[in-house]
């Protein structure tokens, strides 16, 4: 074959890429493990594209982050709506037309209707501040500093309609210290939030990550009840911490 007749057959032709993933990301708030997200998607590290930010307070800072990085950034604010069922409908709606292969939930401050959570039961992920099945719900940086704990940190999980009780993903421990303040507990943990999320998200992306039945997986292994653990020195060392 004469090197013409190559590059006649090659004339013309256009690999088909494969689709980026598609992810949305809800918040309510901040935004700084949506940030942790962005920094990969721009490194090209995360294994998929954030197509979407809907937040459900109008004033989140998050939105600004999305705006940043070229996000679409909606505002869908509950208040407008008379009762959960109502808003989760909404929300289905909008978030559906970005077409998602993963919903990211990062800082989402809404209890979710059934309905919501079968709609994407199997493909919506959430962080927790604390190393599950310890502290569901709120304020649990006190909560582990009142009982004196000596680990403390964060969860991804998939999200299930046990609020913060669906199948873990991954952790990160952080030891708590002498004196250590809820403040600066705070602090160390979303640093670790920062690390998994991104990790979780990709992993999850590129089909390593799944939820079979009640189960976390991870390529085809039942993940233990705590999923991954990352341990405290190995955080730390990531993190540059003292
Ligand atoms: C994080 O602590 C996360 O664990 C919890 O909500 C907080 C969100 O923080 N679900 P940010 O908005 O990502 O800064």
């Amino acid at each position: 074959m004469s090197e013409s007749s190559v590059s006649d057959t090659l004339n013309g032709f256009t690999p088909e890429p494969n689709a980026a993933r598609r992810v949305v990301v809800l918040i309510s708030g901040n935004g700084s493990n949506l940030q942790a997200l962005i920094d990969e998607q721009t490194h090209e590290r995360l294994g998929g594209e954030i197509v979407a930010v809907i937040s459900n307070v109008a004033d989140a800072y998050g939105l600004q982050r999305a705006r940043d990085a070229g996000i679409d950034a909606v505002v869908l604010p509950h208040g407008e709506y008379d009762s959960r069922e109502a808003y989760d409908g909404a929300l289905i709606k909008v978030i559906e037309r970005h077409e998602p292969d993963l919903v990211v939930l990062a800082g989402f401050m809404r209890i979710l209707s059934s309905r919501f959570v079968q709609r994407f039961h199997g493909r919506m992920l959430n962080i927790h501040p604390s190393l599950l099945p310890a502290y569901r719900g709120l304020n649990t940086h006190a909560k582990a500093l009142a009982d004196g704990v000596a680990e403390h940190g964060c969860s991804v999980h998939f999200v299930t309609e046990e609020l913060d009780g669906g199948p873990v993903a991954i952790q990160a421990v952080v030891e708590v210290s002498e004196g250590e303040t809820e403040a600066s507990l705070k602090e160390k943990v979303h640093a670790r939030e920062h690390l998994i999320y991104p990790i979780a998200v990709k992993w999850f992306l590129e089909g390593r990550l799944r939820l079979e039945g009640e189960i976390a997986t991870f390529d085809g292994m039942p993940l233990p009840p705590q999923g991954m653990r990352m341990s405290h020195a190995d955080a730390a060392e990531e993190l540059d911490e003292e």
